[in-house]
């Protein structure tokens, strides 16, 4: 896989796909800009190269249909706040207008397109979508770490198009940091698995279970190993066609001497909802009207002093409702147990982003991913569709 120094990029147009997918409130305002600045990099190395940018990125899901609530304007309104180059902000995504701007962009100018999924070509991989998409292009730089799991056009179809395609400042980063936790922890190696359902998790399960000393669930898919042993856990989401599968994950556990912990306590309530009546709940049964929706204080403290031992830490999924106050504190507390750790901590986006904001930790987690679905997909798989692409695709027609 080539990297941005690879490239001779002076005087060139390039296509720099980025993840600018950012949360937008009721009044399309932008929630947080990590996404945006997590790129910036990239850019300003592609425009200190004296290149010419044309932007894109995926914002939603608004299913190839045009949508003004989910256009790109605000988000190259920000962008040109943040840079000192001059950016355009194009009407479209393709097209004869789009190919016109393209032509006549100079260098250090950045031309932004409007969002790729306006066209149902970018979901479907359309190839002649992808074949608009690098009209007037040189070169392909992919720095959209969090869209790299999804086979769309302008992931895995712009660079057969092109000359040259290259990975981006962001995902080399990104594959840096998983890199080292799939293949050179330093040990104890502690994984954190939270979040709702086991299913969404198997895949880095199976894999963490052959690389990590501690493994340590928290979140509602916890219920479904407990209801799989046979525990009475009340109202808690519980997958019924997972608890097999739990089972095998326990075994596997066994067998490889995997330090693997379940919840020693639970915080309850009747319904997942603000200011309802909570408990705290040591042992089984939960009461029949009641669900787990947080780990508990004996579990935050458990959990907390192999925290403490680790040298290697991987967060993926949160331990509770953290949305919600009242079942927010075994995530904040384990997010100040890994700040407050030696270890190199990775934090595997999704979620799990706005839980560390909150917590006011993310200045000491060694590195907070910005793919949540790609991190999980390549700590399972330890490769990516968009990776791939980058990699066997360099038609060396310079
Ligand atoms: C994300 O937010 O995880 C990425 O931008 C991918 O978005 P998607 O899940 O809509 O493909």
């Amino acid at each position: 896989m080539l990297l941005l120094k690879d490239l001779d990029l002076e005087g060139k147009t390039v296509f720099l796909r980025v993840d600018f997918n950012v949360f937008l409130d009721e009044e399309g305002q932008i929630c947080d800009d990590t996404r945006i600045r997590a790129a910036l990099p990239t850019l300003n190395y592609l425009l200190e190269q004296k290149t010419k940018v044309v932007m894109a990125s995926h914002l939603g899901r608004p299913k190839g249909q045009f949508n003004s609530k989910l256009s790109m304007k605000p988000v190259a309104q920000r962008l040109v706040e943040l840079i000192t180059e001059d950016v355009i902000l194009a009407p479209d995504v393709i097209g004869k207008d789009v190919d016109t701007l393209k032509e006549n962009l100079r260098v250090r100018q950045v031309l932004f397109l409007e969002n790729l999924r306006f066209y149902e070509g970018e979901n479907n991989n359309d190839p002649e979508f992808a074949q608009n998409l690098a009209e007037g292009i040189d070169y392909f730089v992919n720095d959209a770490f969090g869209a790299c799991h999804r086979v769309h056009a302008s992931i895995v179809g712009i660079p057969l198009y092109v000359k040259k395609s290259a990975a981006g400042l962001l995902v080399t980063e990104e594959l840096e940091y998983l890199n080292f936790a799939l293949y050179s922890p330093q040990k104890p190696y502690t994984a954190i698995v939270g979040g709702a359902k086991v299913s969404d998790k198997i895949p880095i399960l199976e894999n963490l279970l052959n690389k990590s000393d501690n493994i340590l669930i928290g979140g509602a898919m916890a219920y479904t190993f407990f209801a799989a042993l046979g525990y009475d856990v009340g109202r808690s989401l519980v997958e019924e066609d997972k608890k097999d599968l739990a089972l095998k994950i326990l075994n596997k556990a066994k067998d490889n001497n995997t330090n693997f912990q379940l919840p020693l306590d639970h915080i309850v309530a009747t319904e997942i909802a603000p200011g309802k009546e909570t408990k705290t709940v040591d042992d089984f049964p939960i009461p029949s009207d009641m669900m787990g929706l947080d780990i508990g204080p004996k579990t935050i403290q458990a959990y907390g002093a192999v925290i403490a031992q680790a040298k290697t830490i991987m967060w993926n999924g949160p331990m509770g409702v953290f949305e919600i106050e009242e079942f927010s504190q075994g995530t904040m507390k384990i997010a100040e147990a890994v700040a407050d750790s030696s270890a190199l901590s990775i934090i595997g986006g999704g979620d799990l982003v706005a839980a560390v904001t909150e917590a006011g930790v993310s200045d000491r987690i060694s590195h907070i991913s910005t793919g949540g679905g790609a991190s999980l997909e390549y700590i399972a798989n330890e490769t990516l569709p968009g990776l791939e692409a980058l990699s066997e695709n360099n038609n060396d027609n310079d």
